[in-house]
């Protein structure tokens, strides 16, 4: 993957909120997951609770997203003490490759893409397979906030607050046959709004594939995301549908996918297709095993920049061995990276 010196112009001074308002931010998140029976809290829709994310542009969300916030509760919150990144940096520093392999070009470009209608596949290894209509994709689901860290295979990272629901309660619904050991999920195809898949000189054998293991899916953390900051998904972050699994490299995260598939085999994924000894299937964050060409040690948390490179040390599992070191008991990360 390209790394970039970020552009002065991906993230103005006076775009970032203060750090302070996040701190204290944090700080009223600690005290709802202190009290983690988690009891509703109040209503999405009012305005102190909007205020949570001031900087948040306005989205045009479909009715069910709308509908759905209400009840969302906070999740499992695991960026413990961490900032909040500025919604300015986490929206204009992206890699969505169908829109250009500039980190500001996905937020340029992506305007094209048509989230509505949508459909989803499901199919595959499944009981039920069939293709929804993305509002009735979603009716089973509770939408729920989960702030997690996420760390790119090229050493950046940022503290993001997702609004999902685990891809285990779409297994619950999708019924695995006991063929299926993997999970497959594939990106649009839509050359005409995406110049990325227009280009003869793109690298992607269209489109975008990632997997997962089918217990690695089934792990509470790992969500699909539809929101992100009180709102739905910009387009550049992966609107309407993307994967969000916070202990793996960021490329796992695919974005606006349009079909899920449950397989016998280990899928073919993007990267890993490209350059297998630099992208492995499993891209579980770990410091000890680095990339060919660059360090796995330590990464830029966003926003940084010449004069203050916020770099800080790698976590394993980018920190959430407790909730995940045991998937991956008895084999090698060295040899599955
Ligand atoms: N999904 C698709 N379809 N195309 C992509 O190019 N890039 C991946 C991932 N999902 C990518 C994708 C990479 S390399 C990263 S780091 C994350 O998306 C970035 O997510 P973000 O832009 O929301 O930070």
């Amino acid at each position: 993957m390209l790394i970039k010196i970020p552009k002065t112009s991906d993230c103005r001074e006076s775009d970032v909120t203060p750090e302070s308002f996040y701190f204290s931010r944090r700080q009223m998140l600690g005290a709802s997951v202190a009290g983690l029976a988690i009891g509703s809290l109040p209503s999405w829709a009012d305005a102190a609770d909007m205020a949570r994310y001031p900087d948040v542009e306005p989205g045009k969300a479909p009715s069910w997203f709308a509908e759905k916030l209400p009840t969302t509760q906070w999740g499992a919150v695991t960026a413990k003490g961490e900032t909040i990144t500025p919604f300015k940096d986490a929206t204009h520093y992206n890699n969505f490759y169908e829109f250009g392999t500039d980190k500001g070009d996905p937020a340029a470009n992506s305007g094209s893409l048509k989230t509505e209608p949508w459909s989803v596949v499901v199919d595959g290894e499944v009981g039920k397979p069939g293709r929804y209509a993305l509002e009735d994709f979603m009716k089973p689901y509770q939408l729920e906030e989960r702030i997690y860290r996420l760390r790119c295979v090229e050493a950046w990272s940022m503290v993001i607050p997702w609004i999902g629901f685990p891809i285990s309660a779409l297994l619950k619904q999708v019924e695995p046959t006991s063929k299926a050991k993997f999970i497959r999920f594939e990106t649009l195809q839509d050359p005409k709004a995406m110049p990325g898949q227009r280009s003869g000189f793109a690298l992607i054998d269209w489109p975008y594939v990632e997997g997962l293991r089918l217990d690695e899916a089934m792990n509470p953390l790992a969500i699909l995301a539809v929101g992100m900051y009180g709102r739905e998904l910009p387009n550049q972050n992966g609107a309407p549908l993307r994967l969000v699994v916070p202990w793996k490299y960021g490329f796992k995260s695919v974005k606006s996918i349009v079909r899920i598939s449950l397989v016998s085999e280990q899928p073919k994924t993007t990267w890993q297709s490209i350059a297998s000894d630099e992208y492995g299937f499993y891209a579980n964050v770990n410091p000890t095993v680095d990339h060919p060409r660059w360090t796995q040690a330590r990464e830029r948390r966003l926003p940084s920049g010449l004069f203050s490179p916020n770099v800080r040390d790698t976590l394993m599992f980018n920190g959430y061995g407790d909730e995940v070191a045991s998937i991956y008991a008895g084999m090698d990360l060295r040899k599955d990276y």
